[in-house]
């Protein structure tokens, strides 16, 4: 048998400076649709995510609450980002922590090897910081301040004053991976994506690159650099090595071989990281590059960045405590192209919910279950002969999996759901022009009404293993009800790939009660 496909994919490291919003949430639950995906299509998929723990962001938060940092990175971790998995459902195969030793050890191994093979030097700097950055800022994101910053440089993401920073740093010399890094933007189109963003960051490049500091010495938060541990690691430095120390690297080899190297799920605000120091990082210790970098767009409120620290943030279980964890994570993968930004509101949320979900999806499980419980005895019917009708249903569900894979493929998660419902919906209308309830009248259209019951039960069955990256809750139980797991097996083992292949489910299997997949709302207005 061919080895499967391996697929590592991976989310930003959240920085434990506060709690998770529904922006943080948006990005895990967008790989964590595709990590799903893949580990369904039977790729030997790795998931991972965690937690991004140095450097003066969090330092400086640790102190303003009396506590020393690490104190405060394991309390943020225990109550609030750990959980935070089990809020949106998330199926990650691994949690890493920069604060790790398996981690500590890698980033010292990897420093030394760049300082060994004469890609890192000493230097003096002096230039504008954001913290809330963590970064050193680039020219086209200083902007002058207003209000209370007026007469101050301020961060253009941030809104929040710059620092001007004179140290002794050591550097890496980025700037000789320039023509590289071009070179792979150019014979690898699909390396960074969307297309807007490769653009970005190819006329970013283009403008010339700076040699990286990648050391600091005012504060000591961080991992010492192994030759002078006066130095602790630049905080972005550090975070990044956590894709390859959490796989293996410099520890296990063998592990390492298998997954890297990965695919980056990152938010635009943090693709130069990923699509520039990044591959110009492994470059320099002779390791593979990424597979892709992909950035999404922005939860936006008032057409500004959601963030904690404009106080526009809202946390994911406001969302979940009401309408699950389902709906959240349909919710923000259909109603946002992935790759662009997208505001959030109540109303829509509510909108979708009731029409989509419930009646939509809902409904047409518990119509489709309810019938075969009344008029076959609560089973799988055995179909009659295929008219035209049945017909198109079957071609739609092996054309719908084929191109929900495709979408997925191009990281178009909302064309892929879309391309799913249209099955939804094309089931919904197939029961309304056939009438199951009129033929159930008519002895003599016993084979018919087993046909139409028959198509929309697999239709059903095909949905369920469609649906389950998405919406992993509704799918068990609908998988449950249709008594599938008794002749195919759980629904994890169904692969996805084939999820459009009709005539699965076999004739005279018990089905079971259905669940209520989408329970009714009762709130009081939100905005
Ligand atoms: N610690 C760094 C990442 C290091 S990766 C080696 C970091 N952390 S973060 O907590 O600030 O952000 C993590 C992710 O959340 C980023 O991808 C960021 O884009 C995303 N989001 C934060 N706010 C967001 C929105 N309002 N909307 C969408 N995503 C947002 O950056």
């Amino acid at each position: 048998m061919a080895k499967p496909d391996s697929f590592f994919l991976t989310t930003p490291i959240f920085y434990v400076n506060d709690a998770p919003h529904i922006g943080h949430a948006y990005t895990e639950v967008a790989a964590d649709v595709l990590a799903r995906w893949h580990r369904q299509a039977g790729d030997d998929t790795w998931f991972l995510t965690g937690t991004d723990e140095h450097g003066q962001k969090i330092l400086r938060t640790a102190t303003a609450n009396g506590v020393e940092p690490k104190e405060w990175a394991d309390r943020l971790v225990e109550s609030s980002w750990k959980p935070l998995l089990n809020t949106i459902n998330i199926s990650n195969d691994d949690f890493i922590r920069t604060t790790e030793p398996r981690h500590e050890a890698g980033v010292a191994k990897f420093l030394q090897k760049l300082y060994d093979d004469g890609h890192v030097y000493a230097g003096e700097f002096e230039a504008l910081y954001c913290v809330g950055c963590e970064e050193f800022k680039p020219k086209s994101e200083i902007v002058d301040g207003t209000g209370e910053f007026e007469g101050q440089k301020v961060c253009a993401i941030h809104s929040k004053p710059l620092e001007l920073l004179q140290e002794k740093n050591y550097f890496f010399k980025m700037s000789a991976f320039q023509d590289r890094l071009l070179a792979l933007y150019e014979e690898r189109p699909d390396f960074v994506q969307p297309a807007s963003a490769r653009n970005e960051v190819v006329a970013f490049v283009q403008q010339g690159l700076e040699d990286l500091s990648i050391s600091r010495t005012s504060f000591d938060w961080g991992i010492p650099i192994p030759w002078d541990d006066a130095h602790v690691t630049y905080v972005w430095f550090d975070a990044l090595l956590n894709y390859v120390t959490a796989t293996g690297y410099g520890a296990n080899d063998e592990e390492f071989a298998r997954r890297w190297p990965g695919t980056h799920i990152v938010g635009k605000d943090i693709l130069r990281f990923h699509a520039v120091i990044w591959p110009a990082m492994l470059m320099a210790a002779g390791l593979e590059v990424p597979d892709h970098v992909f950035a999404h767009g922005w939860l936006l409120v008032g057409g500004e960045k959601m963030s904690k620290s404009k106080l526009t943030g809202i946390a994911p279980n406001e969302i979940t405590d009401t309408f699950g964890a389902d709906a959240f994570r349909y919710y923000f993968m259909r109603a946002i192209s992935f790759g662009h930004d997208g505001s959030f509101s109540w109303e829509d949320l509510a909108a979708r919910y009731q029409a989509e979900l419930a009646n939509g999806f809902g409904n047409l499980a518990s119509r489709v279950l309810a019938m075969n419980a009344k008029y076959f005895e609560g089973r799988v019917p055995e179909p009659g002969e295929e008219l035209a009708a049945d017909a198109a249903i079957r071609e739609l569900a092996a054309s719908a999996a084929t191109r929900a894979d495709a979408h997925i493929e191009a990281f178009a998660i909302h064309e892929s759901i879309a391309a799913v419902w249209e099955l939804v919906d094309a089931l919904n209308g197939y029961i309304t022009e056939q009438e199951p309830w009129v033929l159930a009248k008519d002895p003599a259209q016993r084979d018919r009404l087993a046909r139409v019951l028959y198509t929309t039960t697999e239709g059903l069955r095909a949905l369920a293993v469609l649906l389950s990256p998405v919406l992993p809750e509704a799918t068990a139980k609908l998988w449950f009800a249709l008594g599938a797991k008794e002749t195919l097996g759980a629904l994890s083992a169904q692969p996805i790939r084939e999820a459009g292949v009709w005539g699965k489910l076999v004739p005279g299997t018990t089905q079971h009660s259905l669940a209520v997949l989408f329970p009714r709302i009762e709130t009081e207005a939100k905005e």
